[in-house]
């Protein structure tokens, strides 16, 4: 792979479900190790985006490259091959209730044998301390608050090392507290593995804090990218108001204090 090349690299991405199109010639390029939020209203196609990175869907028109390989030409096994290069994180973490805070870290060392057990022991005991969640390792998730669900979703996708993490809105339903916290581990991450992410978000404040750069879907296209500051001084309308709107949205539920510890 040339070094210099984007990891990811969306190109003129078009989408429609029947007679709506959602994607209308997407373009975003993400460099290894940099870490781009993409932000925008409810309904505007941001998790139908990443979905394609991962081949979760194919384009109407356009391509995806990931690492220099057209995600679309992959298929059955490659493409489960191509899923290893990515961690995810949901929303809620998605986490199996049956098992505990531990298995839940392993599970996706053991199926995929990844590695031996005094290994995957090693591996689930060093992201659970990266998520500092050691003390409940044998809690079972319904246990758990909501931000510690995230942790624990957090730590399970980094487990088997990727080199890319996709994270829909990750501080979604937590409490600006918690959300903070969750901000601060994907920073930890993007710092200390170097790995390359997008995250979905309509927190104005995790953006900031999380990103390189953001960029805001707007009736299927991109219609700005740029740096957190670049971000904050956009004249065109659609984004300062959106961003406006959601810094004031944000201050309003940080004062209504909903707890989530
Ligand atoms: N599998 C699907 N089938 C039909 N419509 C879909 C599908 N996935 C998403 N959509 C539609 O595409 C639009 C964008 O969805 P989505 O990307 O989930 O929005 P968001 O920006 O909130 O993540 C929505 O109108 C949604 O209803
Ligand atoms: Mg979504």
């Amino acid at each position: 792979m040339n070094p210099e090349q984007p990891v990811i690299s969306i190109r003129g991405l078009k989408k429609s479900f029947g007679v709506k199109r959602v994607l209308n010639g997407v373009d975003l390029e993400v460099n290894k190790g940099e870490s781009v939020a993409i932000i925008g209203a409810s309904g505007s196609g941001k998790s139908v985006t990443i979905k394609h990175v991962i081949g979760l869907m194919k384009p109407d028109e356009g391509d995806i490259f990931v690492d220099g390989v057209n995600v679309s030409t992959l298929d059955g096994f490659e493409l489960d091959e191509f899923r290893r290069r990515f961690g995810m994180l949901f929303q809620g973490g998605a986490l199996f209730d049956s098992m505990s805070v531990y298995d839940n870290i392993a599970f996706p060392l053991r199926e995929l044998k990844l590695m031996p057990a005094r290994e995957t022991d090693a591996r689930v005991r060093e992201c659970l301390d990266l998520v500092d969640m050691t003390g409940w390792k044998d809690h079972m998730p319904a246990s758990l608050s909501g931000g510690m669900r995230k942790r624990v979703g957090l730590a399970r996708a980094l487990a088997p090392g990727p080199n890319i993490m996709l994270y829909d809105e990750p501080t979604t339903g937590l409490d600006p507290v918690v959300g903070g916290i969750i901000d601060n581990l994907i920073v930890r991450t993007r710092d200390a593995f170097q790995v390359t992410s997008i995250t979905i978000t309509h927190d104005m404040k995790s953006a900031y804090r999380i990103a390189h750069r953001i960029a805001m879907l707007y009736k299927g296209k991109i219609i700005m990218i740029g740096t957190p500051d670049e971000m904050k001084a956009c004249e065109i309308p659609q984004v300062s108001e959106f961003v406006a709107d959601r810094t004031a949205h944000l201050d309003l539920v940080g004062r209504s204090g909903n707890e989530d510890a």
